[in-house]
């Protein structure tokens, strides 16, 4: 593919006094994809996505938007993006509908009134066209801050982690919304903290952790890049006399851990050949006559993508920013 890449950024750094909170990336997001910036709390997603908007200078660097310098033509990347508003912010007095047109008078489209209701009616929100935003739910402020950004037919549309504070269903619902947004000819670039929806959701993602861009890939490949490609796991009834090393050296295998309580022991070995390691693992357990429950096999996923790239697990990292 040698399509030019809808935003570009290079060597983009932003300090805050003598603290870099965005420290030298690089990104390129292609037309038409949704591109998520995945990071626990503090890596900087929100001043990226800030500086891309125009919002926030950086310090050294260059951002292209669409071919605008995102610093000296701000003006112009303003018009051709939408950028989805944290539903706290929005005035609670005001109906979706009053919302959405006010936002269209802003931006000076020719019919704001259909617009209002084409664009609730794609959210999902037909229904609550008249209802205030203090009587709505949370994942309906949500859905109505997606289509006020999208009030000006964006090219690329910012939603700054969309889902956060949404309850299993409605974060899945919100999922389709953007997954719409995107077949309308939009670009997406969302942020997120969740792991499930980054890997579900997002064409391409960057991984960022204190202000760098750890990796950046398409989710199957930056899954594909670990050494193990799944995780084995059983219950053993009793305490076998097994040893990780040996389980490590089965075929296929690349890891293993063994935890024992007083009756059981768990067993998780990471495999680049789940077949292999599984029947060796059978014969191991028929050949010392232990009794093997809950065998299973899981894939590995970004959250081990996280851990194999920093060395910490990614809701240590997440909780580790909360409580500091
Ligand atoms: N205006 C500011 N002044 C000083 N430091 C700031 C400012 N804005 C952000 N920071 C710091 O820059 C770092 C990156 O912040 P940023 O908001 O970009 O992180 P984030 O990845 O969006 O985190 P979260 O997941 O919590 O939203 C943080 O350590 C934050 O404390
Ligand atoms: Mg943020």
């Amino acid at each position: 593919m040698t399509t030019s890449p809808i935003i570009q950024l290079r060597g983009v750094t932003k300090r805050y006094g003598s603290f870099t909170a965005v420290n030298g990336i690089d990104l390129d997001v292609q037309p038409g994809e949704i591109f998520g910036i995945l990071g626990p709390n503090g890596a900087g997603k929100t001043t990226t996505l800030e500086m891309i908007e125009g919002l926030r200078a950086p310090d050294s660097g260059t951002i292209t938007v669409a071919g605008f310098d995102a610093v000296t033509q701000v003006d112009e990347v303003r018009k051709i993006i939408g950028v989805q508003l944290q539903s706290t912010s929005l005035f609670p007095y005001l109906s979706a509908n009053e919302l959405m047109e006010l936002f269209g008078h802003f931006y000076g489209i020719a019919d704001p009134k259909q617009r209002a209701s084409d664009l609730l009616a794609r959210v999902d929100l037909g229904e609550k066209a008249n209802a205030r935003m203090e009587q709505m739910s949370g994942g309906q402020q949500q859905r109505l801050s997606i289509a006020l950004a999208l009030v000006n037919s964006p090219v690329v549309s910012f939603l700054d982690e969309p889902t956060t504070g949404l309850d299993p269903h409605a974060r899945r619902s919100l999922w389709q919304t953007v997954l719409d947004v995107r077949s309308s000819g939009t670009t997406v670039v969302l942020t997120t903290h969740y792991m499930d929806e980054a890997e579900f959701l997002c064409d391409r993602i960057a991984v960022m952790d204190g202000g760098r861009i750890i990796a950046c890939d398409t989710p199957e490949a930056l899954i594909r890049s670990l050494p193990q490609d799944a995780i084995v796991k059983a219950t053993a009834s009793g305490n076998p006399a097994w040893t990780e090393s040996a389980l490590a050296a089965l075929p296929g295998a690349t890891s293993a851990r063994l935890t024992a309580d007083t009756n059981n022991t768990s067993i998780a070995i990471g495999s680049a050949d789940v077949q292999a390691t599984i029947v060796a693992l059978l014969a191991l357990a028929d050949r010392d006559d232990v009794r093997l429950t809950d065998l299973a096999s899981t894939s590995a996923n970004l959250e081990d993508v996280f851990l194999a790239l920093t060395g910490r697990s990614y809701s240590d990292s997440a909780e580790e920013e909360v409580t500091a």
